[in-house]
């Protein structure tokens, strides 16, 4: 879990997934890269905009489900949060899981993580916290704790939403494998198809996930050395309807030429870089998914009033 979090190896990383990326046809970086701590605190300010309703409606709906939760896992010992950001949901789970001894964030945003740990272990000390810097995604994530520990997987925000459909099936496999048997999945997945609240909530007014796109092109220009013309490149963000997924571009103002590493890539105007899909999943096609990776539902809760988010409770077959 360690293996990325070497500066040098982050770096050659980047490097890698950069250069790849913008070699094929459709030019392409993926999404964990926008997660330097620039990018996870602007990830936070995007939370805060009155557009983007996944955080407010999650949050208000974990906030009511807390009891109905203690008691279907009264014996609930350990929360593993795979990309756990600031945390700030799960302290909700922190606050009222009566028998809760350790709690597992795992991010790849590595300064971020360890700030947020630090916070963490004053506002609870009696919960034991083990930050772990990583890609979630490809590093196999250790059985740390007991086989006698009951333990929640606990993945909320839609990030699920970020892999596309055959990942996220792998994800859901590798969940099983790590909440182990008599193991929990508590899921937050969006479900909303409203084209024009999507729209709106990946193009706030205050343009703040226009910044979040681009600092992965800030990124790229101090630590690969790249030459990214910030004002040559805009976001765009669309619906994808048949995809079912909002997909996030930074598109090319005009005709340019941009070199990293010695690299010359060519843009014409118009073209663009593919950063992140969010994929919102109808439910029962989620469901399925789910029960193909193991998974047996155990209550779902569906937002009443403002979108189609749903918190999902599994537990292992
Ligand atoms: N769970 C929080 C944060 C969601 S934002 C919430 O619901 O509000 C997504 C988080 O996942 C970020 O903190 C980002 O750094 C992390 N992340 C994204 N891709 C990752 C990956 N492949 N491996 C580890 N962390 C990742
Ligand atoms: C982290 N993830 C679930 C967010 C999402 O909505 O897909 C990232 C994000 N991208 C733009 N705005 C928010």
């Amino acid at each position: 879990m360690n293996s990325v979090s070497d500066f040098d190896q982050v770096r050659q990383a980047f490097m890698t997934d950069v250069i790849t990326g913008l070699h094929q046809a459709q030019k392409t970086i993926p999404c964990k890269w926008f997660y330097d701590e620039t990018g996870s605190a602007l990830f936070e300010d995007i939370t805060k905009t009155p557009e983007y309703y996944p955080t407010r409606v999650e949050t208000a709906l974990l906030g009511s489900i807390t009891p109905a939760l203690s008691e279907i896992i009264p014996n609930l010992g350990a929360i593993i949060e795979p990309g756990s950001g600031a945390s700030i949901k799960t302290r909700l789970l922190l606050e009222t899981q009566p028998n809760l001894t350790t709690y597992l964030p795992i991010d790849i945003s590595a300064e971020f993580l360890n700030t947020t740990a630090e916070r963490l272990r004053l506002d609870f000390p009696d919960i034991d916290i083990w930050p772990m810097v990583g890609d979630f995604s490809t590093t196999f994530l250790p059985d740390q704790i007991g086989a006698d520990i009951e333990k929640l997987v606990f993945f909320p925000g839609s990030t699920i939403g970020n892999f596309n459909p055959d990942e996220a099936l792998g994800l859901l496999r590798n969940f099983h494998a790590l909440a182990g048997q008599r193991g929990w999945l508590l899921i937050g997945v969006d479900t909303t198809q409203d084209a024009d609240q999507l729209h709106a909530a990946y193009n706030d007014k205050a343009g703040i996930t226009a910044r979040f796109n681009k600092n992965l092109l800030v990124r790229a220009n101090r630590e690969l050395d790249a030459d990214f013309d910030l004002t040559q490149f805009r976001h765009d963000a669309r619906y994808n309807p048949s995809e079912s997924r909002i997909e996030m571009h930074l598109v090319s103002a005009c005709e340019q030429q941009v070199t990293i590493d010695d690299e010359r890539f060519d843009f014409v105007a118009g073209e663009s870089i593919f950063t992140e899909s969010c994929h919102k999943y109808a439910r029962d096609r989620f469901l399925a998914m789910a029960a193909t990776s193991g998974w047996q539902l155990e209550q779902l809760w569906q937002d009443p009033v403002e979108s189609g988010f749903t918190l999902m409770l599994f537990r292992s077959r």
